[in-house]
Formats: C-alpha cells, sequence, structure tokens
C-alpha cells in the first residue's frame, strides 16, 4: 500500500549524537488499525553500497541470477531492490559456516556479536576469497522495517498514520553507514510517497481493545525510552477519547530519554496530556553526573506503582529489547517483593502469570 507524507519532523534538531523523527502519513483507503499495532516500511538500497558490493564480489552487475519467487534478474538489479545489504544477518555466517566451513565463530551469540554494527561489505572485506555470483545467493531477502504506530485512529482519522523513528548513522572502519529504511525515512518531504503495509499487534494493546473477555478499561503503566515513546502516543490519543478511561482510571507514563532539552519528545503533546490527568515521570538519563532510567523513576514511585498494580493496572513496555527490558522486568520484580510483599519465586510466578494473561505486554526490539 502506498502512503503519502504529510510532515517529517526532526524532534531532536539540538542532539549532538541523535536525529529522532515524528512522520505522518496519509493513506487513499481507511486503514483497519489500533494503537499497539505496527507499520512495516520498504526502501531500496543505495545505489552507491550496491556497487561496492559488486566491485569486491568482481562482478559487473550484468551477470544473471536466479531469485526463489522473483525468476531471472541482473544482479545488479537483485542487489538494488531484493537482498538484504546494510545488516549481517547471523543466518549468512551460519551458512558460511556449514558451506564453507568457516569456523570463527563458536555460536550464535558469537554470531550475533559479530553480525552487529557489520555489513556486507565488512564481511566481503575480512574474506575476500567470496567472489562472484554464488555468494549472493547466501544473502537474505530485502526484509521490511517494523515501527510501532504513533497514532490512534479515532484521534487522527483511520486514513492517517504516525511513527517515531531515529535515523541509523553511524561511521565503522572509516566508512558511513546508514541504515536502510530510516535513511530513506528521513529524507521525504511533504507529498513524497512511500510504500508501507500494516501489521498487527494483538500483544500490545489498551486492556479495553484485547480480543478477549478481559475487555474493560481499567489503569495502564506505560514505560518507554527513546522511540519507545511511539505507541503510548496512540495509546493516550485513544485514552483520553474515552470517556470511561479518563473518568475512572489513572495512566501512568515513564518516559526516558537523554536529555531534557535536547530529546524530551513530544514534550509539548504530554504536557497537555498531564493537565488531563495524565501521571508523567521523566529520566534524562544524561542531565546530571550519574544515569537516571526509567527504571529508577519506578523505583521511587514503588508504592505508587503497587497499588496501581494490585488495582488491576495493565503494564506496557517498550524500547530496547536488552538493558532496558532487564532493567525495567528486575525492577518490578523487586517492587512486588518489598511492597507486595511476596518473597522471590512468588514475584516470578506472578509476574510470568501476568506476562501470561496480557497484563504485562512488551513492545521491544
Ligand atoms: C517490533 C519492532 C518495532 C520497532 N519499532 C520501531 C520504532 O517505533 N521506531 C524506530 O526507530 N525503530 C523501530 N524498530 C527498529 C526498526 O525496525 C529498524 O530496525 C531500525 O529503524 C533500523 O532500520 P534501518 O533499515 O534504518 O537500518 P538497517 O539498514 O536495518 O541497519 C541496522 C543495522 O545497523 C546497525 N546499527 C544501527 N545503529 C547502530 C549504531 N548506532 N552503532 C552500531 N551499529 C548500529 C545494526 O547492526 C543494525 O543491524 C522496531 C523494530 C521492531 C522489530
Ligand atoms: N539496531 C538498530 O538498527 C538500532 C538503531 C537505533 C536504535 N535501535 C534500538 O531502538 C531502540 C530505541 O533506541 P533509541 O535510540 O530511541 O533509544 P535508546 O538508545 O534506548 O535510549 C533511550 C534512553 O534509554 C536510556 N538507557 C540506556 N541504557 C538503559 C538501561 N539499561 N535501562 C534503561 N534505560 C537505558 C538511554 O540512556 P543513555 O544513552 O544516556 O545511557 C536513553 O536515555 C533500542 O532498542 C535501540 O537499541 C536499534
Amino acid at each position: 500500500m502506498q502512503a503519502k507524507v504529510l510532515f517529517n519532523e526532526l524532534l531532536t534538531p539540538d542532539h549532538p549524537e541523535k536525529d529522532v523523527f515524528h512522520i505522518g502519513l496519509e493513506t487513499e483507503d481507511a486503514l483497519d488499525y489500533l494503537p499497539g499495532d505496527w507499520l512495516m516500511v520498504s526502501a531500496e538500497n543505495s545505489p552507491e553500497l550496491v556497487e561496492l558490493v559488486l566491485q569486491k564480489l568482481e562482478l559487473s552487475g550484468d551477470e544473471r541470477i536466479e531469485l526463489r519467487r522473483l525468476g531471472e534478474m541482473p544482479v545488479r538489479e537483485a542487489l538494488h531492490y531484493h537482498l538484504e545489504l546494510t545488516q549481517l544477518s547471523p543466518a549468512i555466517l551460519n551458512k558460511l559456516k556449514r558451506q564453507e566451513g568457516l569456523d570463527d565463530w563458536a555460536d550464535r551469540a558469537e554470531m550475533m556479536a559479530y553480525a552487529e554494527g557489520r555489513d556486507i561489505v565488512d564481511l566481503l572485506e575480512a574474506y575476500p576469497q567470496f567472489k562472484g555470483l554464488s555468494f549472493c545467493e547466501l544473502l537474505a531477502p530485502l526484509a521490511p522495517r517494523y515501527y510501532s504506530i504513533a497514532s490512534a485512529p479515532k484521534a487522527v482519522g483511520d486514513k492517517r498514520v504516525d511513527l517515531v523513528y531515529r535515523k541509523v548513522a553511524f561511521e565503522r572502519a572509516e566508512r558511513e553507514r546508514k541504515g536502510l529504511v530510516t535513511t530513506a525515512l528521513s529524507a521525504l518531504q511533504s507529498g513524497d510517497v512511500i510504500d508501507v503495509a500494516l501489521s498487527k499487534n494483538r500483544n500490545f494493546k489498551l486492556p479495553h481493545a484485547l480480543e478477549d473477555a478481559l475487555c474493560e478499561p481499567a489503569p495502564i503503566i506505560m514505560v518507554g525510552a527513546g522511540t519507545g515513546i511511539a505507541p503510548f502516543i496512540g495509546f493516550l490519543q485513544e485514552w483520553f477519547l474515552e470517556e470511561r478511561c479518563v473518568q475512572n482510571h489513572q495512566a501512568w507514563l515513564f518516559f526516558g530519554e537523554t536529555h531534557r532539552d535536547k530529546s524530551h519528545l513530544f514534550e509539548t503533546t504530554l504536557a497537555e496530556w498531564e493537565t488531563q490527568g495524565l501521571h508523567l515521570r521523566t529520566a534524562f538519563s544524561r542531565d546530571q553526573a550519574h544515569k537516571v532510567y526509567v527504571q529508577d523513576r519506578l523505583w521511587e514511585d514503588r508504592a505508587a506503582v503497587w497499588k496501581l498494580l494490585s488495582d488491576g493496572a495493565f503494564f506496557y513496555l517498550c524500547g530496547d529489547k536488552n538493558q532496558l527490558k532487564v532493567g525495567v522486568e528486575s525492577v518490578l520484580l523487586k517492587i512486588l517483593q518489598t511492597e507486595g510483599g511476596l518473597d522471590e519465586a512468588a514475584a516470578e510466578a506472578l509476574w510470568h502469570d501476568w506476562k501470561k494473561s496480557r497484563r504485562v505486554q512488551f513492545d521491544v526490539y
């Protein structure tokens, strides 16, 4: 499906390290989505990267290659439109291990660590023995990227969908790296058109939007760091339109970023929602000598957090799947013990039950 760009605003113009954008898109037909769903965005590889790969493989680009389900085409076309170049997946390393006898990575964890931050050109530079068309057969099909939708159709209309994305750009081994989709997104201007597709996420939904017997409004605790704020913009747009939510229940948002004056994403909107009852807690990690993270704020508010949870609150976390998730889960388990009076095993069992029944939901990446 095609979507037209309504606006593409840089939210962090003064940040030295990160460009975070808020993009608004419009489609011709109504979109059947709810806050918590994802939008998949596709892009094509840059001609410069394609030429670099061809050069490393000692190919002219005109050689023909057969791609599964797509048929035969010149390899230049395949690299440009259909094969992953900016990401090095552990799957390729695994294939190299099995097919070519490369034995440089002991297990999947080592492959993942090697792949992080590297692309296909890095691999070809490290292993110059790989040449020719046969290497291209190892490459993964070019995949769309997922983005948490940052709007609610009830608030913005069912032909509009918003995203919050961080542009991937960094230097490594004296070469500038550009994320495939975020680079393409960041170049878009109002009126431009991109390819998108919806992807439902039944595991990240407001309590009243869950598709089962639980579907009643309840208090909500949302925790998001960085672009992890995205789905909560959609949640809160919907929340403040639903009287049964606002009148009867509390909504808490714990938001973490680096600096109050450089990356307080959606500051004005959140301040407006605070006047309507949102409990907002912010953690700006780099505004003081020591790091302060969202889980530190959860701990400071542990009595209120426990009270909300024991009143049936739903708990949501969005953002980094590694450190943030580990840090937040460990503080929550501590709160269940200190405030809830549970021992470690009982706290873990309760947390597990809540995850199973979707009282606790994650959108982490
Ligand atoms: C369920 C889900 C929801 C998501 N929601 C969002 C969202 O709302 N907003 C959002 O911005 N992203 C979101 N993402 C991440 C998004 O899908 C992309 O992975 C991300 O935008 C990068 O895509 P890209 O094509 O620009 O970069 P790619 O071309 O895929 O390149 C990414 C690669 O670059 C490397 N890399 C990236 N940054 C660095 C760095 N700083 N240092 C070293 N190496 C680096 C990594 O190895 C990574 O594999 C989500 C992901 C998932 C799975
Ligand atoms: N692979 C990719 O292509 C790619 C590219 C960019 C982002 N991402 C992922 O996208 C997600 C969001 O990234 P983002 O750049 O918007 O935000 P982010 O890097 O997650 O940073 C947001 C805030 O979280 C803080 N933070 C760091 N470590 C933390 C921890 N252990 N516990 C709690 N908070 C912590 C950061 O603080 P400090 O930074 O000051 O420590 C910052 O204040 C993450 O999953 C990130 O890894 C992936």
